[in-house]
C-alpha cells in the first residue's frame, strides 16, 4: 500500500488534482500498485479553514506518507495578508520542514507541441533541459529580513542572501548525479562577478565536479544564461543554480516548451518528496474545466520515478501523455487550429485510458 498525501490547494489545484488521482489509479491498475489517498489543506484554503497556510496536521500527514502531490496555492483573495500568513508562506514552509532542498524542473519539448512555442520551431525542437534549483536557502530564506522606518523619513527593507558550502555541495551533487544519467553536462549559474555568495557557489561546485570526471562542467552568469536560453536552449543539459535564479530561469525554460501548463517538478532531498506543477493556481480560469492537467499528471510521473522507485510506471504516464498529444487532443492553453479542444476532465480521461490500453499491449 502506497500512501500519498494530496494537497489540492487553491484555484485550479483541486481540478487538476482529480485528474492526477485518476491517472495514478490507472497506472496502479496496470502496474499492481495500490494507493491510499489522504487529502489535507494547504495554502489559501488552509487559511480560510484553520487560519494559517500550513497547519501542523498537514505537515504530520506529509511526514507519514510515501509522497506528496501539491496542486497550486495562492490567489487574489489572500494577497493582502502579511507575508508570513500568505498561501506562499505555506509553500516555503513545507519545503523547509520536509527538507526539500533540491527542486528538479525538467523542460522538455514534446514533438507534437514544437509549433506551440513562441520561439521558432528549429530553436525549440529537441529541447531537453533539467533545471536543478536550490530550494531551501538563499534569498528566499535568509535572515535577517525586516522592514523599518528610517529616522530621516521613508522606509528600509532588507532580505539576506547567504549560502553555506554544505548547502551548495549537496545541491551540486544532485545536479551532477542527474547529469550522469542524461547528457553529462552541467551548467552552474551564478553572479560571481558581483556576489560573494556566488563566488563561494562557484568554488564549491568546482570541488564537487572533481568527483564526476565524466561530466562536463561550465559556469555562466545568470544574465547571460537568461539570454542563452532564448538564443540556443539546446546547449543546455542540466542547469544548477540558487533558489531565486532557479525560480526565474525555470519559468523561462518552461515557456520555451510552449506552455507553462505542461511542466512538472519534483522537490526532493528529505525523507518524503513533493511533486507539483510549475504553474500557479490560475484563479481566473478555476472551476471551468479548462485548465491543463498535464503538468500535474507529469508530476505524478516524477513521483513514481523519484519517490516510489517505479521507473516503468513513470514512463507509462509520460508515454500516455505523448500518445494523447499525438492523437491531436489539446487543452485551451496549447490548442491551435485543426486540433481537438478538450477540457480538464476529458484530458485526464484520455491519459488514463491510454495507460490502460498501453498496459493491455504490454507496452513499457
Ligand atoms: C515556484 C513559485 C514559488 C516560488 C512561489 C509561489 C512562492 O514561484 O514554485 O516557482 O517562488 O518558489
Ligand atoms: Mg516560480
Amino acid at each position: 500500500m502506497v500512501k500519498i498525501v494530496l494537497l489540492p490547494g487553491d484555484g485550479i489545484g483541486p481540478e487538476i488534482m482529480q485528474e492526477a488521482v485518476k491517472v495514478l489509479e490507472a497506472v496502479g491498475q496496470v502496474e499492481g500498485i495500490s494507493f491510499e489517498w489522504e487529502t489535507a489543506d494547504m495554502g489559501g484554503i488552509a487559511i480560510d479553514k484553520h487560519g494559517l497556510p500550513l497547519p501542523e496536521a498537514t505537515l504530520k500527514a506529509c511526514r507519514n506518507s510515501h509522497g506528496v502531490l501539491l496542486g497550486a496555492v495562492g490567489g487574489p483573495k489572500w494577497d493582502d495578508l502579511p507575508g508570513d500568513l500568505r498561501p506562499e508562506a505555506g509553500l516555503l514552509g513545507i519545503r523547509r520542514e520536509l527538507g526539500l532542498f533540491a527542486n528538479l524542473r525538467p523542460a522538455k519539448v514534446f514533438g507534437s507541441l514544437e509549433a506551440a512555442s513562441s520561439l521558432k520551431q528549429e530553436v525549440v525542437a529537441g529541447i531537453d533541459v533539467l533545471v536543478v534549483r536550490e530550494l531551501t536557502g538563499g534569498l528566499y530564506f535568509g535572515r535577517p529580513r525586516f522592514r523599518e522606518a528610517l529616522p530621516e523619513g521613508g522606509m528600509r527593507a532588507v532580505d539576506t542572501l547567504e549560502y553555506t558550502s554544505m548547502e551548495i555541495e549537496r545541491i551540486a551533487r544532485v545536479a551532477f548525479e542527474a547529469a550522469m544519467v542524461r547528457q553529462r553536462k552541467v551548467t552552474s549559474v551564478d553572479k560571481s562577478n558581483i556576489l560573494e555568495s556566488s563566488r563561494l557557489w562557484r568554488e564549491v561546485v568546482n570541488q564537487v565536479a572533481k568527483e564526476f570526471p565524466d561530466v562536463e562542467l561550465n559556469h555562466m552568469f545568470v544574465d547571460n544564461c537568461a539570454m542563452q536560453l532564448l538564443r540556443d536552449p539546446k546547449q543546455f543539459d542540466v542547469i544548477v543554480t540558487t533558489n531565486m535564479f532557479g525560480d526565474i530561469l525555470s519559468d523561462e525554460a518552461a515557456m520555451l516548451t510552449g506552455s507553462l501548463g505542461m511542466l512538472p517538478s519534483a522537490s526532493i532531498g528529505g525523507k518524503v518528496g513533493l511533486y507539483e506543477p510549475v504553474h500557479g493556481s490560475a484563479p481566473l480560469i478555476a472551476g471551468q474545466d479548462i485548465a491543463n492537467p498535464l503538468a500535474m499528471i507529469l508530476s505524478c510521473a516524477m513521483l513514481l520515478q523519484y519517490s516510489l522507485g517505479r521507473p516503468r510506471a513513470s514512463r507509462r504516464v509520460e508515454q500516455a501523455v505523448e500518445a494523447v498529444l499525438e492523437a491531436g487532443y489539446r487543452t485551451g492553453d496549447i490548442w491551435q487550429e485543426g486540433y481537438n479542444r478538450v477540457g480538464t476532465k476529458a484530458m485526464g480521461d484520455l491519459v488514463a485510458r491510454a495507460i490502460l490500453e498501453g498496459g493491455a499491449y504490454g507496452k513499457s
